[in-house]
Formats: structure tokens, C-alpha cells, sequence
């Protein structure tokens, strides 16, 4: 059957069946939510991408790269702060733009990853620069007294008095306070005792190495993540363990289902979190979305399995609470089922509510384009608002936007077709992500 899809698109249908009216608990204050943008205190969207967390005097400090929405020159990376990982306030832009030189303008900067250092008490940041077209890669060496920076950038790490002209890059700091620098496809370099250079490459050319390298080291066993070449498109991350920093390095394949695509994530460090006697490894991800990464490129945390030489995620968890390391199932709310689907600009599901937060269900496929969210007072004023990407290769249903808590009273929500889409192209020029502009809204919970 042919579908008019152009009529299609302009009938946007808004059911709502109002189904379990009784308002229960707000799971949000205190759960990590996959996949959706997180507001941080100043009511903006947490925008650290490529990120890592150093955990200091009971706060987590979240580094990454502070994305903009037009154009993917460096604007500077960004610091977080949270005692619970789930409530950020904006720290500062640690490492702001420079002048010139390597993060100087229209250069690229990915992937800040921050240690202190044991020897000197000094933080170091070191972090993937480039040019426009990345082909001009080195390390960037940045420092600072205060975890929060301002960091002063030093220049490009050197190793035999050299740049190290590769590209994605992570670090690892080992039991011992050792200092390691890992790059894409399985190069890691010892640090000097002062972390400001690399001494040793311990391990070159790792076989089945990846990009966006990230280590954990538990029991005796080194564990290194990676994911294909596959630009901002995600793909089924994998690992390699060794019984030495130094190898040998055996690939043991994936750690979240096949096909998952790293339940829709690319690997960028993994976070020890201290939980009774025992440690869990936090599992963090990109979700990156182009070209709007700074509003709409969202984080997939989630807590390892790891045992002897395997790693895993079983399940992939939406909603889960860092404190008790435990899923969220019941979300709670008043739950009214809509139904919008369109890709037509400016096509619009208005919802009128009242309570204090809203979080919306949707589904992403490889034809989903963007919408925009926006939560407007009985005033008209614009309480609160962000676009998000319902693109997804491997379709998926769930959670793609959650309010921040705002003060009781009566709201309209609006979910808005923007009419575009995440897509980019690799180095070579293939064409990657959507070619339609589909928003499908299937949920609305009210708390
Ligand atoms: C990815 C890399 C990202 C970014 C992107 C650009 O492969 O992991 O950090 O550089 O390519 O296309």
C-alpha cells in the first residue's frame, strides 16, 4: 500500500488516555537516567562529552568536552561537580578556548581526561587537539593547582621530545599511582613521576585495538575498552585483558549484548566507585549526537560486571540508582499515553499539566530527526527547554526527555518536529546517521 506520507505527516494525532491515575513517587532526584539530557544547576544541559570523573573529598568532578551546536571547534571543556552523580552544578570552563596555538580557534579538542598527580599534588589534564580535519593530532598538556582549574595549557605531551601524533585518547592511573596515557588502537605510554610527559610506550599497537580507549585494572588483571571506527555513529564496544600493563593484551570480544551497539554508546573511561567493601566499576559512555551535540548528545552510565577475565553489562538499565547500584523500575508519575508521530516542521503535541515534573517516552529509529521540548508556565514564560535527538541505528523505546523539578503549579508541555536530524560524515566522507526528521512521542508521566 502506497502511504501519503506528506498527509501522514500532517496528522498529528493526540490520544490521551489517561491510565494508573494514581500520582506515585519521583524516582528522578537521586537515579542516573541513560540517554536523556541532564539539566545541572544553573538549568542548562550538562554538557561534558568525552568525559572522565575524578572523585576527591567525597565530590565527583565531571570533565568533558563542553560541545557547541554550531560547529565542532573547540570552545573549551567543561567541569562538574556532584556529591551523588545524579545533581551537577557547573563548576567552570577549566580549560577555556585560547588564543592560539593547539586549542586556539577553529581547532578541534576531545576527550579531556583530568588526574592528580600523586607526585606533585598538581592536576594534570591531557586531551586529544586537532585541526578541523583531524589531521593534525597530538596530546595536549594542560595543569592546574585546584581540581575546579582554570587549567594553564602547556602544549603538546612529548615522548622522546616528540608529539604523539595519534588521535582518541583516555588515561588510567594504576593502584600505585603510576600515570598511563592510552591511545586508540593499543598504544599506552608510562607517564614521568610528574604526569607532564610520556616515558614509556609499554604497549604499541595492542592487535584489535580501538579508538576511545578507557582501563580499568581489578585483581591482577588489566582490562582495556575500545570501540570500532565508526566517527559519532556507535558500534559494539569491546575488550582486551592482559596480566601486565604491558601485556601480552588477549581480545575477549564484547560486554553488552550483540547488536546493542554498547546499548547505543561509545566507551570513554570507566569510574571505580566504592560501595561497602567492594569496588563497581562505572561503565561511561557517549550517546553523541551531531550536529547538536551540546543540547542533545546524552551519557550512558552503567554499572560493570567484572570477574575474572570477563566484563559485562547484561541488561541495559534506563533509570538506576548510583547509591543502592540498583535499577529503577517503577517510574512512577501519572502516566497519560499519547501518540505523536510526525516529521513535519512545526507540527506540535501540546499537553497541559500540573505538578512538578514531566518526563516523556519516545521511540528512536534511523529515520528519527529532532524535537524540541519545551515546558511553558500559566504565564507564557518558557520554564524549561531542550532539543532531543530521537535518532537511533538500532530503534529503541524509552525515556528521551525528564524535566528538571520545577516549582508546583500548571505547565504546558509542547513537543515540536524541528525538521532536521543528526547526520555528519567520517574522514572519508560517508554519509552517517538519519535521513528523515521523525519524532514519536508515545508517553508523558506526570509527577
Ligand atoms: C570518533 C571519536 C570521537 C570523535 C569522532 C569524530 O571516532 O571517537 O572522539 O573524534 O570520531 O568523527
Amino acid at each position: 500500500m502506497r502511504i501519503n506520507r506528506r498527509l501522514l505527516s500532517a496528522i498529528v494525532t493526540a490520544l490521551m488516555a489517561m491510565s494508573l491515575a494514581a500520582q506515585s513517587g519521583d524516582p528522578f532526584g537521586s537515579a542516573i537516567v541513560n540517554g536523556v539530557p541532564w539539566t545541572d544547576n544553573q538549568g542548562r544541559p550538562v554538557n561534558a562529552h568525552g568525559a572522565c570523573i575524578v572523585e576527591e573529598d567525597g565530590r565527583y568532578y565531571l570533565f568533558g568536552e563542553w560541545k557547541s551546536d554550531t560547529t565542532n571547534a573547540f570552545p573549551g571543556f567543561a567541569c562538574y561537580s556532584s556529591t551523588d552523580l545524579v545533581n551537577w552544578t557547573f563548576e567552570r570552563v577549566a580549560l577555556p578556548l585560547q588564543e592560539s596555538g593547539l586549542l586556539g580557534p577553529n581547532r578541534v579538542g576531545e576527550r579531556p581526561k583530568v588526574m592528580r598527580c600523586p607526585k606533585t599534588g598538581e592536576y594534570i589534564m591531557l586531551a586529544h587537539t586537532d585541526d578541523m580535519r583531524y589531521k593534525d593530532p597530538q596530546v595536549g598538556l594542560a595543569v592546574a593547582k585546584e581540581i575546579t582549574g582554570p587549567y594553564t595549557f602547556i602544549g603538546p605531551l612529548l615522548y622522546e621530545g616528540k608529539p604523539i601524533r595519534r588521535w582518541d585518547m583516555g588515561t588510567f592511573q594504576d593502584h600505585d599511582g603510576t600515570g598511563y596515557l592510552l591511545m586508540h588502537h593499543g598504544d599506552i605510554y608510562r607517564l614521568s613521576k610528574d604526569y607532564r610527559r610520556a616515558v614509556k610506550k609499554v604497549a604499541s599497537g595492542i592487535k584489535g585495538g580501538g579508538e576511545s580507549p578507557a582501563m580499568l585494572h581489578k585483581d591482577g588483571t588489566y582490562f582495556l575498552f575500545g570501540s570500532n571506527l565508526t566517527s559519532w555513529e556507535r558500534n559494539d564496544n569491546f575488550y582486551h585483558t592482559a596480566p601486565s600493563i604491558e601485556g601480552p593484551w588477549t581480545k575477549q570480544g564484547i560486554f553488552c549484548p550483540e547488536g546493542t551497539l554498547t546499548y547505543n554508546s561509545q566507551s570513554t573511561f570507566i569510574l571505580p566507585l566504592h560501595r561497602g567493601d567492594s569496588i563497581i566499576y562505572m561503565y561511561m559512555g557517549d550517546r553523541w549526537s551531531y550536529p547538536y551535540q551540546a543540547s542533545s548528545a546524552t551519557y550512558v552510565w552503567l554499572p560493570m560486571q567484572v570477574e575474572g577475565l570477563k566484563v559485562s553489562i547484561p541488561e541495559y538499565w534506563p533509570v538506576w540508582n548510583p547509591e543502592t547500584m540498583q535499577p529503577v523500575s517503577e517510574l512512577g508519575g501519572k502516566v497519560v499515553t499519547v501518540r505523536f508521530k510526525s516529521k513535519e516542521k512545526g507540527s506540535k503535541l501540546t499537553l497541559p499539566f500540573e505538578g512538578t515534573r514531566i518526563a516523556i517516552k519516545g521511540y528512536t529509529f534511523n529515520n528519527g530527526g529532532y524535537g524540541r521540548i519545551t515546558i511553558v508556565d500559566n504565564q507564557g514564560n518558557t520554564v524549561h527547554t531542550n532539543l532531543i535527538d530521537f535518532y537511533s541505528k538500532v530503534p529503541d523505546d524509552g525515556l528521551r526527555y525528564v524535566s528538571p523539578l520545577l516549582p508546583q503549579g500548571a505547565y504546558t508541555l509542547i513537543v515540536e518536529c524541528v525538521g532536521e536530524h543528526p547526520h555528519w560524515s567520517n574522514k572519508r566522507g560517508n554519509y552517517f546517521g538519519s535521513r528523515e526528521d521523525w519524532v514519536t512521542v508515545e508517553e508523558v508521566r506526570i509527577y
